[in-house]
C-alpha cells in the first residue's frame, strides 16, 4: 500500500437534498443507478482525482452508515481520507456542515454536487488546477446551446445572446480562507457558491465543464444517466472460410466429419474433408487468427491425415485462447456426390459436439455446371460467429 501525503486540497460532495423533483422516494443522492447509489459514481470519480483529497461527504440525518457503505465501496486506498457529516435544511447549509470539517491542512476547497454523479476525474483535476494557478474562484462551465428567451409568463419580452451565457457545473474550486471568509459574512441563500462568491465581490473564473457533468434533477436525467453507465453491446465477429479439393485421393471419402464408405476419396493435406478446412478457415477469420496454412500447413506434419475432430478440436482450442466462445457455424456444400441429406443430421450432430456450438451444414449440386457439376470435386462454403468470453 503506498503512503498517501497529506492533502492540501478538499472536496465536499454535498448529497443532503430530498430530491423532490426527482421524486424517487428516497433522497437523491441514494437512488439507484446501474445497481448502486447516485452518490457512489459520484464518489468513484472523486476518489480518482490526480491528487488525493480530503472528501467530505454531507449527507441527511440517518444516512450516515449508508455513504460509509458508499465510501467503502469505491475509495480504495483513499478510504482514510473520507469523511461523513449531517447536512442542512438548504445546499448552502449543507457546504457549511462540510467546511466545518476541514482538517487544518487544507489550502483549496472543492464543493461538488453528489447529483451531478458522471463528472468525470480530469474535470475535478482542472478546477484544482485553475484554483491552484490563479488563485481565483473557479467553476467548470459548457456553453448554452439552445436559443434562449427571456419570459413573462408565456410571452416572450426579450432574446437573450447565448454567446454570453454558459451552465455552471461542479465541483467549484476556491481559496480555504477566501470561501470561509465569505460563507462566514453571507446573508441570504444561493443556489451554488459561485454565486455567493460573487455576491461577496470576488472574481469568478470559468474552466471547460463536460457534458458528463450534468446534474441528475428529473427522471429523464436518471435515464439519461443510466444510459451513459450501460456497457457497450458486444457485436458478434463474423468470419468465412471456402474450400475446393479436387475428387483422387487414397481411401474411402471424408467430407463433413463423416466417413462415407463406398464413395470415392477427396485428395489433400490430412484427409481432404473441405468441410471441416472451411469451418477452421471461417473460426481462424473471426477471431483474426489468420487462415489453416498458418496453423495446419505442411509445416505440421503431425496434422497429415487427420480428420475433421484433430483440426476442428484444435481450431476451437486457439479461437478460445483468442478469448472467444463460438457462436454458431453454417456450412454450404456444393458437390455432386454423395447424396448428402440422409446424413445430414448425423454431420451436424458430429461437428457440433466438436466445437460446442450449433453446426449447420446444407448441401447443393450446381446443375452440372462447373468443376463440381462434373463431379471433379467438391467446393465448400463456411460462416462462423463468434462471441467475446
Ligand atoms: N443538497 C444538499 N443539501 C440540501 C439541498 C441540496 O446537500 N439541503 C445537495 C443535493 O444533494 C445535490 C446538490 O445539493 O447533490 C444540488 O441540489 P439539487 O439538485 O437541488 O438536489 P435536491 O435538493 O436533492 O433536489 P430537489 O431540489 O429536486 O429537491
Ligand atoms: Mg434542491
Amino acid at each position: 500500500m503506498s503512503i498517501i501525503p497529506v492533502p492540501r486540497v478538499a472536496i465536499i460532495v454535498v448529497a443532503a437534498g430530498s430530491g423532490t423533483r426527482l421524486g424517487a422516494g428516497a433522497p437523491k443522492a441514494f437512488v439507484g443507478l446501474a445497481g448502486r447509489t447516485i452518490l457512489s459514481h459520484a464518489l468513484e470519480r472523486v476518489f480518482a482525482t490526480a491528487e488525493p483529497a480530503q472528501v467530505v461527504v454531507v449527507v441527511p440525518a440517518g444516512y450516515e452508515g449508508e455513504a460509509e457503505a458508499d465510501i467503502a465501496r469505491v475509495a480504495g486506498e483513499r478510504h482514510d481520507l473520507a469523511r461523513v457529516v449531517t447536512g442542512g435544511a438548504t445546499r448552502q447549509g449543507s457546504v457549511a456542515q462540510g467546511l466545518a470539517a476541514l482538517w487544518g491542512d487544507i489550502e483549496i476547497v472543492l464543493v461538488h454536487d453528489a447529483a451531478r454523479a458522471l463528472v468525470p476525474p480530469a474535470t475535478v483535476d482542472r478546477v484544482i488546477e485553475a484554483v491552484r494557478s490563479t488563485g481565483h474562484a473557479i467553476i467548470p462551465a459548457v456553453p448554452v446551446v439552445d436559443t434562449i428567451k427571456r419570459v413573462d409568463g408565456t410571452v416572450i419580452t426579450a432574446a437573450v445572446d447565448r454567446s454570453e451565457l454558459a451552465a455552471a457545473q461542479t465541483p467549484q474550486g476556491f481559496r480555504r480562507d477566501v470561501l470561509l471568509t465569505a460563507y462566514a459574512a453571507v446573508g441570504q441563500d444561493f443556489t451554488d457558491d459561485a454565486a455567493l462568491m460573487q455576491a461577496a465581490g470576488h472574481t469568478v473564473l470559468t474552466v471547460a465543464g463536460d457534458a458528463l457533468g450534468f446534474k441528475v434533477t428529473t427522471p429523464a436525467d436518471l435515464e439519461r444517466a443510466a444510459a451513459v453507465l450501460q456497457p457497450p453491446v458486444s457485436l458478434p465477429r463474423i468470419g468465412v472460410g471456402t474450400d475446393v479439393h479436387a475428387f483422387g485421393g487414397d481411401g474411402t471419402l471424408w467430407l463433413a466429419g463423416l466417413e462415407w464408405p463406398g464413395e470415392q476419396a477427396l485428395s489433400g493435406h490430412s484427409d481432404g474433408d473441405a468441410a471441416s478446412h472451411a469451418i477452421v478457415d471461417a473460426l481462424l477469420s473471426a477471431a483474426g487468427l489468420g487462415d489453416i496454412g498458418m496453423h495446419f500447413g505442411t509445416a505440421r506434419p503431425e496434422f497429415a491425415g487427420a480428420h475433421a475432430d484433430v483440426f476442428l478440436a484444435e481450431t476451437r482450442r486457439l479461437v478460445e485462447q483468442a478469448g472467444f466462445r463460438i457462436g454458431n457455424v453454417s456450412v454450404q456444400i456444393q458437390a455432386a456426390r454423395p447424396t448428402f441429406s440422409p446424413r445430414r443430421e448425423e454431420a451436424q450432430s458430429v461437428l457440433s459436439n466438436i466445437l460446442g456450438a450449433p453446426v449447420s451444414v446444407a448441401a447443393t449440386t450446381t446443375d452440372g455446371l462447373g468443376f463440381v457439376g462434373t463431379g471433379a470435386g467438391v467446393q465448400v462454403f463456411a460462416v462462423a460467429a463468434l462471441t467475446p468470453r
